[in-house]
């Protein structure tokens, strides 16, 4: 078979626009997954890397092989969901939120009982999990009482069982301090496992962030590197949604590369641009957008 050439990846060439609807068709039965909220550049050129890494030499051909094979369907959902994540991604991002807002919005929630946080896209869990270990930190470190929570949720559900497991590689704990790395881990055989006490303070659930919602409860939102691989109507769909789910004066924390979309500008303020964390506004600006 002649494999796809160069050009094809990132485009769609007119031979195989049939077989990307039905593509995409597959994906809403068979995974509940819709490829059309995704940039659609990103989400052909990773399918036509597949298609060529398999040697095939179109798009029609990869389709059928797909319909009938559930374990490579489940590959290719797994290659376009992208799971890049590692422990305290970008540092100084989590050193914003241990020394500048948890203290803060623990100090103000307490009226509120449970501090709720939310990492939607977690990955195989190493978000969650740092937030969880900074909580710790900032409590201890501020002697505050109040008990947090984590939601972490993500689409995919065989990351999820990752997360769940909570073993990681020496690795992916670059970012740790040794002393952490004691503290929060336990050495094992297959490698790190992170902490009982760590463990408990996140549940995992399986949940689309375009429809997803929780409830209103949550003082945090850290939602990282996922909106890049959106549309931008859909992006400015998600923040919404997450201005819905967070307390007024809430906070909600986006990736290096990501920002503020449209309207939900009059929703929230900026609390650190380079951190990109922003603030639900208690009262929304005037629309002269
Ligand atoms: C690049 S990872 C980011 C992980 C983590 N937030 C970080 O910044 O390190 C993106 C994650 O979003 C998940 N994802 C993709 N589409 C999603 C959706 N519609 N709803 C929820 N999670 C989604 C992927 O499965 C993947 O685990």
């Amino acid at each position: 078979m002649v494999a796809v050439r160069a050009s094809e990846i990132g485009h769609l060439p007119e031979k195989d626009a049939w077989a990307f609807e039905a593509l995409k068709e597959l994906f809403v039965r068979e995974k509940g997954f819709d490829l059309e909220a995704y940039k659609e550049r990103c989400i052909l050129r990773r399918i036509y890397l597949k298609v060529r890494s398999r040697g095939y030499n179109n798009l029609g051909v990869y389709y059928r092989a797909l319909s009938r094979d559930p374990e490579e369907l489940e590959q290719l959902f797994q290659y376009l969901t992208i799971n890049v994540t590692e422990f305290f991604r970008n540092p100084s991002a989590f050193q914003y939120l241990e020394k500048m807002i948890f203290p803060r919005v623990m100090a103000e929630h307490s009226l509120h009982g449970t501090f709720e946080v939310w990492s939607a896209g977690c990955s195989s869990g190493e978000e969650p999990y740092s937030l969880a270990i900074s909580l710790l930190r900032a409590k201890r470190r501020h002697r505050i009482r109040i008990p947090f929570h984590v939601l972490a949720t993500d689409v995919d559900r065989a990351i999820l069982a990752r997360a769940k497991t909570g073993i990681y590689s020496r690795e992916s704990l670059k970012n740790l301090e040794e002393e952490d790395i004691k503290e929060f881990f336990r050495e094992e055989e297959k490698g790190y496992r992170i902490s009982s006490e760590v463990r408990e303070c996140v549940t995992f659930r399986t949940g689309d962030v375009l429809k997803y919602n929780p409830g209103p409860m949550h003082s945090l939102i850290v939602c990282r590197n996922l909106l890049i691989y959106f549309e931008r109507e859909n992006q400015e769909k998600i923040i919404s949604g997450f201005s819905r789910n967070l307390f007024d004066g809430g906070y909600l924390m986006l990736g290096k590369a990501e920002t503020l979309i449209g309207k939900n500008r009059l929703y929230f303020q900026s609390v650190s641009p380079t951190e990109r964390i922003y603030r639900l506004r208690e009262a929304p600006l005037a629309d002269n957008l």
